[in-house]
């Protein structure tokens, strides 16, 4: 039975960066206490960056034991590592380059080769440090979501969302007309901790319709989120809880 999903809400977007990072700080020192390391997804877009760049800052970057901690990403666009769509680049920038993070830790998805080709690769890349798992423990899970619904590169309408054997999928986003490397819901719901973070007014409309409306998880696929045996949290700012 999935656990009641945690809200955190903040004044604003600063705050709410503060917290994310707070959590992988916590999260990480745990994991590493527990397991002798961590094992973090990355999420894309706009909205974690200022989390990364607090992550890598004087005040933090130090408290973090980082060749411990491996580095995955919940999705990715079909573009090289270096273009400026790729969430690769935006977390190299503002966090992976920053840190001493050794290089194999970084587990990039390879967004400029065919997408079916990259997401058999990441599926394996990932199997190889969950050896044996017939799901990933991530022990943590960072999750953006789109006003639309969507999280990772789980879109509505598409394919990827009936997904229930594979952990990464190639998945074609036909209102992007592109294809987007994604873990699917079910890698994603044996995270051990799973958090979204949302700001905004952008976002307030389908918030509420996520969090307390009727399942329609084809039409809002963030609704897919529930962690099976971990928790989930919701770090959220005012604005975004606005018509909660
Ligand atoms: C991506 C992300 C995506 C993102 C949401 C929210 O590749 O774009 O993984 O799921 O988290 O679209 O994006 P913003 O944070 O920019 O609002």
């Amino acid at each position: 039975m999935a656990n009641k999903p945690k809200l955190t809400v903040l004044q604003d977007p600063e705050e709410v960066a503060h917290a994310a990072a707070d959590r992988f700080v916590e999260l990480a020192a745990a994991a590493i206490s527990d397991l002798g390391r961590f094992t973090v997804t990355l999420a894309g877009g706009s909205t974690p960056k200022r989390t990364y760049e607090i992550l890598a800052s004087e005040d933090y970057c130090n408290r973090i034991d980082w060749p411990k901690v491996h580095i995955f990403f919940g999705d990715e666009r079909c573009v090289p590592p270096d273009d400026p769509q790729s969430n690769f680049r935006m977390a190299q920038e503002a966090l992976l380059a920053h840190v001493p993070l050794p290089g194999v830790n970084i587990h990039r998805m390879r967004g400029e080769i065919d997408p079916l080709e990259a997401a058999r690769l990441y599926e394996t890349e990932l199997r190889s440090i969950f050896i044996g798992s017939n799901w990933p423990r991530l022990d943590l899970v960072f999750l953006g979501m789109g006003d639309d619904g969507h999280t990772a590169s789980l879109f509505p309408g598409t394919a990827a969302l009936d997904e229930h054997e594979r952990w990464v999928v190639e998945n074609h986003v036909e209102k992007l007309n592109t294809f987007r490397i994604t873990l699917t819901a079910p890698a994603i719901n044996h995270a051990a901790y799973v958090a979204f973070l949302v700001n905004g007014t952008g976002k307030a409309e389908r918030l509420p319709q996520i969090l307390n409306g009727p399942r329609y998880p084809h039409q809002l696929p963030s609704q897919l989120i529930q962690p099976v045996d971990g928790t989930l949290e919701w770090i959220v700012d005012q604005a975004a809880v606005a018509r909660l």
